[in-house]
């Protein structure tokens, strides 16, 4: 592949001379769980969004799972939210015995829409979880003022948004909690699963705290039923490292964007930059009724490229029992027809950018 979806080699390779003692450090250390980074970690990440407490755990679907359990979420409930998601989104819902209910997205963002959103909320309405899709914030504007006069919890999907914003204000800071991924390929990413909730609320930290944990805060003492869900040293280790460099990471990807936009527009649909927040662009998704074409073509030149989504939730088999037909979210399903993802990462040269684009004007153009 001459042009990789994300190349994680160039990161690992200029921060070497950081990571590798910080690892090091943890080995000899031998506090491999839950120990002096994590602590650390947490603050970090608390401090950036400007928040009282995060929470380490072992995935960005822990961190959501955990967040849904915290805040109450269980059998008979119902929590409202896109359909155009990773599956994890839906999936934690339908693990604690509750019901997602999807509500369209909005075209021009590919977010849950707010409208849409609103429309379902019945008196079994637990939770509202509106996803950061691609890097660019939802209309939490209008998901905040929706929690607090509808009664709802609302819970950020901001797994592939760390250092998103919304006027001013960062994404997974909006809600009750956000819930973060740091999957290798996340905008702030390990070597590893890792994942982290940040929130204000001091009681919601302490019972994530104890889920994480078997239930446990003592040990051998359980409080409640919980998971296995805690972060390791070695990654918070290498968390650490990559958070000190997460603007210039997230800028880097704004600069491939503006250049993707500039040689793109006209030709396919391109993302629009959002004119009141920092889109942070973990992906960079066109949108073309001839994107078989372009994913065959891009192939063929050895780019790489990925369908996100190519079946929107509510037409995924494990939830055909919920009834939902096609054409029952017309834009969801629009966007998983159309929708291509093209390589972006922050290392990426101007002239990889130019590549990408003149194969993607060959595929559409014919
Ligand atoms: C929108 C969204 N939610 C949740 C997750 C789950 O995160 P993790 O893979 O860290 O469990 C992902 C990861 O791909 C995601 O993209």
């Amino acid at each position: 592949m001459s042009i990789p979806m994300v190349d994680l080699k160039a990161q690992v390779r200029d921060l070497e001379a950081e990571l590798f003692p910080a690892i090091r450090d943890v080995l000899s250390s031998t506090r491999f769980v839950l120990g002096p980074n994590v602590k650390a970690l947490e603050e970090e990440v608390a401090a950036y969004h400007g928040v009282r407490h995060a929470v380490g755990v072992a995935s960005g679907t822990d961190a959501l799972l955990l967040s849904l359990k915290a805040a109450g979420v269980g059998p008979g409930d119902e929590v409202i939210t896109t359909p155009f998601t990773f599956f994890a989104t839906a999936e934690v819902v339908s693990l604690l015995g509750a019901t997602p209910v999807f509500a369209d997205v909005e075209d021009e963002t590919m977010n849950l829409d707010p409208v849409q959103a609103a429309a379902r909320i019945t008196p079994r309405t637990k939770a509202i979880v509106p996803v950061h899709i691609f890097g660019r914030a939802a209309a939490m504007e209008s998901f905040s003022k929706m929690a607090r006069e509808r009664e709802v919890v609302l819970i950020e999907d901001c797994a592939q948004a760390f250092g998103a914003s919304r006027k001013g204000k960062k994404a997974g800071t909006f809600g009750l909690a956000g819930a973060f991924s740091f999957y290798p390929s996340k905008n702030l990413g390990a070597c590893g699963d890792g994942g982290m909730v940040a929130t204000d609320d001091e009681a919601f930290a302490g019972r994530l705290r104890i889920l994480r944990d078997h239930g446990s805060r003592e040990r051998y003492i359980h409080e409640v039923l919980g998971w296995n869900s805690r972060l390791d040293e070695i990654q918070a280790a290498i968390l650490r490292v990559k958070l000190k460099r997460i603007e210039s990471y997230n800028d880097g990807r704004r600069r491939v964007a503006a250049r993707y936009s500039k040689e793109l527009a006209g030709v396919v649909r391109v993302p629009s930059d959002d004119p009141d927040g920092r889109h942070v662009y973990h992906q960079y998704t066109i949108r073309t009724p001839r994107r078989d074409e372009v994913a065959r073509a891009l192939a063929g030149a050895g780019i790489g490229c990925a369908v996100y989504y190519p079946v929107p939730l509510h037409l995924q088999t494990v939830y055909k029992d919920l009834g939902c037909k096609e054409g029952s979210l017309p834009v969801a399903e629009r966007l998983a027809r159309e929708v291509i993802s093209l390589p972006i990462f922050p290392e990426m040269t101007d002239g990889q950018v130019d590549e990408v684009c003149e194969a993607v004007k060959k595929a559409v153009n014919g």
